[in-house]
């Protein structure tokens, strides 16, 4: 449970710098020192041959390998102070918007660590991977079922090289029909990814208004399909939190007009079990297992963007297919991956996949089964709406209104404009602020269209008494501005290092160090 939140460091403190804050991030090269060993080698027990019987003198290193000499003591503690010295979903809360930062049960982890699947070879011959092959075979089924699609293929490595994939498929169908399509839809809310990836696969991005319930805006919609459109990509929830109550007239236009309808299922977290993308029309989804499936995600970690087709677009899919075959009279099934499949659109990476990724996956859904996601769905719905209904109680309520005032789905967007007029404090600075009260901050500025965006999705697995901190930090940071605005702007004191220039650190960065 977190604690409720604890009383805000007097500015005056602002100056005197925490034990972290003094202490400098060291590198494990810098720890160094020589002769220092982790370990002992026991003594060579068996008959010593001279090195270039064992090792060619041409495949040999001419100069030893520079590793750090550290002990192990020095490892430990150099490695947990650094883990300390980020902000962490094990620590504390992490409301980011679009991220669904939610508990992975320790569970998955457990079974992605089983030595058959952590040890299995990349390159194991599908003969002996069936268990391997099965789990994938059946992770597709259970993605099946959830998307409302057929088809799946688990090659894209994110939610962006699923994006890049639809949209390949889209080409490979069009051309298959002899039609050249040159612009793909995208809302003026889509996540920043869905027009970077149409461009990446040489379509142009044509927006899509919002109307003034936060939905896709049906009108520009219309004005705006023709014969030139190859797909509409939308995500339903979309990034102001809200379902499209529009979406079946939605995917009728595409689809009468004779483009494919792209659903950005990256964040399933509101729907899972409750709708599907396919039953609202959509021909591909992408889905991202390191936010709904409960792959920790976050600091570059691996992920999997799978995606779900229609019939119309299964012929295209990326090779190789993972495909059960036998079965019957008490015989088990084989599993191989297949490669013939002439229209399509080839290979989209190495190997098969992150398969921790997928173990971690099939565990989730196989440890919450049907009924299970449908309620994870529900309580994620639920905590972001009692988050907002507690948030619209105080301050928040005038100073960070709600963008779009309806009932949301698993996240919420908050605009932080009354708060710049009335307080001088920017979205920027609350969010700053949050990370002294053990919050890490919502997302903010996305989505474009609203100013001074707050984005929130507090999740499934956060309790009512963490939530009602939350809403607490929120007031207490409001009411301090009220006070005196330069306590947010200064903000935050307790982290390890102070407000960073963001402009510097992302247009001048340092990522070499001279050791
Ligand atoms: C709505 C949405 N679409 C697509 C993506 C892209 O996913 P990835 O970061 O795995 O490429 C994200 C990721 O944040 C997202 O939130």
């Amino acid at each position: 449970m977190t604690p409720v939140p604890t009383p805000s460091p007097p500015p005056s403190n602002a100056d005197t710098p925490t034990a972290q804050q003094r202490g400098t991030a060291t590198t494990i090269f810098e720890r160094s020192v020589e002769g220092r060993r982790a370990g002992s080698v026991p003594a060579c027990d068996v008959p010593e041959r001279p090195l270039d019987e064992l090792i060619p003198q041409k495949l040999r290193r001419e100069r030893a390998v520079r590793l750090p000499e550290v002990s192990e003591p020095e490892i430990v503690r150099h490695y947990n102070r650094l883990s300390r010295r980020n902000f962490d979903l094990d620590t504390g809360p992490y409301p980011l918007g679009s991220c669904t930062m939610k508990h992975n049960p320790r569970l998955n982890e457990r079974v992605a660590a089983l030595p058959g699947h952590a040890r299995l070879h990349p390159a194991q011959s599908p003969k002996r991977a069936q268990g391997a092959l099965e789990l994938m075979w059946r992770l597709e089924r259970a993605l099946a079922e959830i998307c409302g699609l057929p088809h799946v293929s688990l090659q894209p490595s994110a939610g962006s090289h699923g994006e890049l994939a639809g949209l390949l498929l889209t080409r490979a169908y069009h051309a298959d029909r002899g039609e050249d399509r040159p612009r793909v839809l995208t809302p003026d809310t889509a996540h920043g990814t869905n027009p970077a990836s149409v461009t990446m696969a040489g379509y142009e991005v044509v927006k899509v208004a919002t109307d003034d319930r936060g939905g896709v805006d049906v009108d520009d919609l219309r004005s705006k399909v023709d014969d030139d459109v190859a797909c509409l990509m939308l995500t339903n929830p979309n990034t102001l939190g809200v379902f499209d109550e529009n979406i079946r007239e939605i995917t009728k236009l595409v689809r009468d007009a004779g483009g494919t309808l792209y659903y950005d299922g990256a964040n399933l977290n509101a729907i899972m079990g409750r709708s599907r993308p396919g039953d609202m029309g959509f021909d591909i989804v992408h889905v991202n297992l390191h936010k709904s499936f409960s792959q920790p995600h976050g600091g570059g970690g691996p992920g999997a963007g799978p995606i779900a087709v229609s019939d119309r677009i299964e012929p295209y899919l990326p090779v190789p297919r993972v495909v059960r075959s036998g079965g019957g009279n008490a015989a088990a099934p084989q599993f191989d991956f297949e490669y013939s499949k002439p229209k399509s659109i080839g290979r989209l990476r190495g190997f098969a996949g992150n398969f921790g990724v997928f173990a971690r996956s099939y565990a989730y859904i196989r440890s919450l089964g049907g009924d299970g996601l449908a309620e994870a769905s529900e309580a994620a719905v639920l905590n972001a709406n009692y988050l907002l209904a507690r948030l619209k109680e105080g301050r928040a309520g005038r100073y960070l209104p709600l963008a779009f005032d309806r009932t949301c789905m698993h996240e919420f967007v908050l605009s932080g404009a009354p708060a710049k007029r009335e307080l001088g404090v920017k979205t920027l600075d609350v969010a700053k602020r949050l990370l002294d009260f053990g919050f890490h901050p919502p997302t903010i500025y996305f989505p474009l269209l609203v100013d001074e965006a707050l984005m929130v999705e507090p999740t499934e697995t956060e309790t009512r008494e963490d939530l009602d901190a939350l809403a607490e930090a929120f007031e207490e940071i409001l009411v301090e501005a009220e006070r005196d605005p330069e306590i947010a702007r200064a903000a935050p004191y307790t982290t390890p290092v102070r407000r960073l220039d963001e402009a510097s650190a992302s247009r001048r960065p340092v990522v070499r160090q001279t050791l």
